[in-house]
């Protein structure tokens, strides 16, 4: 597929090597311009694009920034085609992003996203860590292989996002509408714990809206006190190992 990936930080830059890789047309841009994005990203033949050029032809759109720069980004996300399928990976963290009063009082990230946009979204790659997302990708049918919730309104759309999840190696989990993706926010149990298909259905079920924000910002604390850079994010275990202990 044509894929314009806006965003190539710790997410971005291994979702743009791992489609790729899998055979995409994948064009990227950050906001800098293309002369800036490094050689790594472009490793497995996507190509560095404005984020115009990125999303002009493209069926799917990734965005992977800051979810306080969705407003920033959302007149250059007008200009892809109609029918292009746009998938978020953004969470809202109030110690990086700037207050979102709305989303504070309790509106689902994925709905803020999609208002601001101005279209429908796909939320996916929101909930594994970065660190899981680089080392812990695995062949479709390997034995633990780890799933990834993936929501949509539009079943077709979802059906993109879980299919592109699976080219990134992980299982693409149908976790239903926009509205009920507030059970994959950070804080609640399938938010970077890496678990399996079978696993995350009751993680789902047991997600607590009351509870996520206290135990995502308890996380972002020990995150802290143990790398003390909030550009750093932790290793896949011990950044899994946490999460576990907080979220599930
Ligand atoms: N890190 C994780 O483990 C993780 C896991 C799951 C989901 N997420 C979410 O995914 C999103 C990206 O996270 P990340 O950790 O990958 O971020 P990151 O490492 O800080 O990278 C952010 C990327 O977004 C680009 N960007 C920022 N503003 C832009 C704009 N206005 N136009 C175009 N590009 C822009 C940056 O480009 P410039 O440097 O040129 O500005 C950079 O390439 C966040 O919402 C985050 O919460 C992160």
């Amino acid at each position: 597929m044509k894929i314009g990936i806006i965003g190539v930080g710790h997410i971005g830059k291994t979702v743009a090597q791992k489609l790729s890789a899998a055979g995409h047309d994948v064009k990227v841009a950050n906001s800098r311009g293309p002369e800036t994005i490094e050689a790594d990203v472009l490793s497995t033949g996507a190509r560095a694009a404005t984020a115009t050029e990125a999303v002009s032809d493209a069926e799917v759109v990734i965005l992977s920034i800051p979810l306080d720069r969705i407003p920033q980004i959302a007149p250059i996300i007008a200009g892809a085609p109609a029918d292009a399928v746009v998938i978020d990976t953004s969470n809202y963290y109030p110690t990086r992003d700037e207050k979102t009063e709305a989303i504070e009082a309790g509106q689902v990230e994925s709905l803020w996203v999609a208002e601001q946009l101005g279209r429908p979204i796909v939320k996916a790659w929101n909930a594994i860590g970065s660190g899981s997302l680089t080392h812990h990708g695995k062949p479709a049918g390997t034995p633990g292989r780890i799933a990834i919730p993936v929501a949509a309104d539009d079943p077709k759309a979802r059906e993109v996002g879980m299919k592109l999840v699976d080219d990134t190696g992980f299982d693409g989990f149908d976790a239903g509408t926009l509205a009920e993706s507030w059970r994959q926010q950070p804080g609640n149990p399938c938010y970077c714990t890496d678990l399996t298909a079978d696993e995350i259905p009751d993680a789902l079920a047991n997600a607590d809206a009351e509870r996520a924000p206290k135990r995502r910002d308890l996380a972002v604390a020990a995150i802290m006190e143990r790398v003390g850079d909030p550009r750093t994010n932790p290793g896949p275990e011990w950044g899994v190992r946490l999460s576990r202990a907080l979220f599930m």
